[in-house]
Order: structure tokens, then sequence, then C-alpha cells
């Protein structure tokens, strides 16, 4: 386990089987469709390529990525697009491919907009869900794990760009981000 890490929270054998298991009831909606799969940059790609690799239905790739005006959780309303995608989503069975619902303001408000776009559904498939802490009204259509109030690094989830590369999600010392 890495220095940094409290403890080991999810191991990789724990995510693999979890996301494979999501996965697959994802694309049993997907058969007769072809969905495009947004993946939130950057927290979503280890998550993203795993379940992607287990998906059947013809699933199209793009990727965006989005943070909020300011920080914390007072937002200002807006989302900002850092990166957009490159696909029309007009008519499109989108699915956006996110790491971690908190807040829950980065997805309400991607949500509005592929919606606003046109899309013609919007499905939310989401790591980690933090339950506890919605301030804004969406929730996941699908989730692999619901997780307490802690913040949580590895498997793509970063803490000031780090811990990324991690195979499992640890929890970070609190030393570390409380000073
Ligand atoms: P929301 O917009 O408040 O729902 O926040 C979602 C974003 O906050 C995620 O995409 C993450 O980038 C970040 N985030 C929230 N909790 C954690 C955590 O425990 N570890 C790492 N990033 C987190
Ligand atoms: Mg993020």
């Amino acid at each position: 386990m890495h220095n940094d890490c409290e403890r080991i929270m999810l191991t990789p054998e724990q995510i693999r089987a979890r996301v494979k298991e999501v996965a697959h009831e994802v694309d049993a909606r997907y058969q007769d469709k072809r969905p495009l799969a947004i993946g939130i940059l950057k927290g979503s790609v280890i998550f993203y390529v795993d379940f992607i690799r287990e998906l059947t239905c013809p699933v199209e790739l793009d990727f965006m990525a989005v943070s909020s005006y300011g920080s914390g959780t007072v937002s200002s309303g807006k989302l900002r697009i850092k990166k957009d995608i490159d696909s029309d989503v007009a008519g499109r069975d989108v699915i956006i491919v996110e790491d971690i619902i908190d807040s829950g303001f980065t997805l309400a408000n991607l949500k509005a907009l592929l919606l606003e776009r046109g899309a013609r559904s919007v499905l939310i498939v989401t790591l980690l869900n933090k339950e506890g802490r919605r301030e804004y009204d969406v929730e996941p259509d699908y989730n692999c794990f619901d997780i307490e109030n802690e913040f949580v690094i590895g498997y793509g989830l970063d803490y000031d760009e780090r811990y990324r590369n991690l195979p499992y999600i640890g929890i970070l010392k609190r030393e570390l981000y409380e000073k």
C-alpha cells in the first residue's frame, strides 16, 4: 500500500468484479442501440476503459473535461468545459461515465447540457457515490460502490493530480490535506 494511504477501501479484485457486473447490466439495455459513451476526464479514464471493454453493444467513444468555476461546494451554477466532445449528440443515446458523484454539481449540469444539445437519452454510470453529500437533484442510473464521506484516491482518482495510477481505491491520510 502507498504510504500516503490510510487504508485500502476497494481492492483491484473487488473493483474488477463489480465493474464487470455493472457493465453487463448496462450492456443489456443497449443491444439494439449504438450508444455514445462519454468519459469525463481525467478521473474516469481507468474505470472507463475497464467498463467499455465489457460491453458487447456497438458503443462509440468520446471524452470531455469539465470543471466548476471556483472551488468548494458553493458553485456559481455554471460548468466550465475544458475539453468538449467531438461528436454531435443530437438524437444519440449517451452514457456518461464518471468517477465519482459528490455534490452532484458536475453530473446535474452535464446531463442538462447534453439533453439541451438534443441527446435522445442520457444514462449516468458512476464508479463511486457519496450519497450523503448530495446538493443537486441528480442520481446515477448505475453506480458501482456507495462510499462514506472520505477522500479517496487511486484507480483514476487524484489528490492534486497524484495517485491516479494506484490499482486500488484507498483513503488518503487526512494530515495530507487538512493542514
Ligand atoms: P461533484 O460535482 O460535487 O459531484 O464532484 C464530482 C467531482 O469531485 C469528481 O469528478 C471528482 O473530481 C471530485 N471528487 C469528489 N470526491 C472526491 C474524492 O474523494 N476523491 C477524488 N476526487 C473527488
Ligand atoms: Mg473529476
